[in-house]
């Protein structure tokens, strides 16, 4: 018995070393990380530049990616992201104060490829050589503002701010600006309710 114990207590040593050495790599990745966050996610710098704030307090599972130089992640404090969602960064998203964003979600501020076909037929190569002129696509900063929650496999699309205290519901797409306070839902997310004074 008390060797079994003794397997089982190495087993769950080395995996709580490999989950650490996991962050210590993912935090040095990044440009700032405030105390008692713990970034266990992939952090995805495609490119050498780009920006990666995390706040105090974070728990970051998901991926963070910058995909140009002039890509900024800006993370505030106390957010949650959790495992399989990704930020992918070409120009700006931020995530304000006391967000949570459930799991399989996509934050993306491009389009990346161009509506043009004769456009978009080099991507393909060109990715392979590791280039991609952004400049044929449209590309637009993402905000998701204090106390926001994103549901499971929510998709926020270029140029889009979801409101203060907003809640976005699981598997909706996010076209278009969410008013603060609200609760929007669905394929194109639509208003479905305000959240009253009391449960702010
Ligand atoms: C958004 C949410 C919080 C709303 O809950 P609610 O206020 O109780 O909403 P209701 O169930 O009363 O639904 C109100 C209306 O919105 C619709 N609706 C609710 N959630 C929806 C969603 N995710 N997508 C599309 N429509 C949705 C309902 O069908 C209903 O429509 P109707 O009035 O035509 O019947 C909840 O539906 C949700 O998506 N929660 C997220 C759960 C999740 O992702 N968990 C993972 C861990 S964070």
């Amino acid at each position: 018995m008390a060797y079994i114990q003794s397997i089982a207590g190495r087993i769950v040593s080395a995996v709580r070393a490999f989950a650490g050495s996991r962050n210590v790599s993912a935090r040095s990745r990044l440009d700032a990380c405030g105390e008692n966050s713990v970034v266990s996610g992939w952090v995805d710098r495609h490119v050498p530049g780009g920006r990666i704030e995390v706040g105090r307090d974070c728990s970051i599972h998901g991926t963070l990616k910058t995909a140009t130089p002039e890509a900024r992640i800006a993370i505030g404090n106390n957010v949650f992201i959790a495992g399989h969602t990704m930020l992918d960064c070409i120009c700006g998203i931020s995530i304000e104060d006391d967000v949570l964003v459930s799991y399989e979600c996509i934050i993306s501020d491009s389009d990346h490829h161009s509506l043009s076909l004769s456009v978009r037929a080099n991507d393909n190569l060109d990715w392979r050589r590791e280039y991609h002129d952004w400049t044929t696509t449209a590309n637009e900063p993402v905000r998701i503002c204090r106390g926001a929650w994103l549901g499971a496999r929510v998709i926020v699309l270029k140029g889009v701010t979801i409101g203060e205290g907003s809640v976005v519901g699981a598997g909706s797409v996010v076209t278009k600006d969410v008013p603060p306070w609200c609760v929007a839902a669905g394929n194109p997310a639509r208003v479905i309710r305000e959240i009253p004074e009391n449960e702010r």
